[in-house]
């Protein structure tokens, strides 16, 4: 059995923290897929790739091939993970910008695991009173489990500790949440809904 997840990772900085903890974050929820016989395919988007086309999407209507391309995966994905810094206590304004262009039925009934890095720890509330509305507003189901990494995190020996147990517990629930459900099967919009003898007929 296959599914997709886009990993969507608004990390500014090369090389970024919040890229990174992406990273763990998806090869946790792969490894937890593959134990219950789920291949797990995973798309990275890095939204300083698209900063500029969001923008230009915020400001005519219209998104630009790349981000039009992105758009698509999240919406056909069967899970998402979903990486911000905090910025002043609260998600960044490119992780913003970047669901304020995402179709509003896209997240709906999909399983999001939602996770962010800081300078401090005081501030993982953000994914409490920041990201956990913003996606319950967009009809996503965010699982139980958020992770916060602060920079202290970093540099230890990360097989081990509470950020190792989150990320593996994290990445389990999201994988539970992808295998019990139905593949994300996309319409496509230029399709025929009647066929062309009927056309024809007609
Ligand atoms: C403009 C700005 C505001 C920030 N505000 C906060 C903050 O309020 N709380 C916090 O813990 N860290 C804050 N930071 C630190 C970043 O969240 C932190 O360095 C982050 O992990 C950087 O991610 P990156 O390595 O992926 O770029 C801020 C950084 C910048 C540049």
């Amino acid at each position: 059995m296959n599914r997709t997840i886009v990993v969507v990772s608004a990390g500014l900085s090369r090389p970024s923290s919040t890229r990174l903890l992406a990273d763990r974050l998806s090869a946790a929820a792969v490894d937890a897929a593959a134990a219950l016989g789920v291949r797990l395919e995973v798309r990275v988007l890095e939204l300083r790739d698209l900063a500029h086309d969001i923008t230009n999407h915020l400001l005519t209507g219209f998104p630009p091939a790349a981000l039009r391309d992105a758009l698509d995966a999240v919406a056909g994905a069967d899970g998402l993970i979903a990486v911000t810094p905090v910025f002043n206590a609260s998600y960044s304004g490119l992780f913003k910008s970047f669901f304020d262009v995402v179709d509003s039925d896209a997240l709906a009934d999909k399983p999001v695991l939602i996770a962010a890095t800081g300078g401090t720890a005081r501030h993982s509330l953000a994914l409490k009173h920041a990201l956990r509305p913003m996606f319950a507003y967009l009809h996503a189901i965010t699982v139980p489990t958020s992770v916060f990494a602060a920079s202290e995190d970093w540099g230890g020996d990360e097989s081990e500790g509470e950020l190792r147990g989150r990320i593996l517990r994290a990445g389990d629930e999201l994988a539970r949440e992808v295998a019990r459900r139905e593949p994300v099967a996309v319409a496509d919009p230029f399709s025929l809904t009647t066929s062309f003898e009927d056309l024809l007929a007609g």
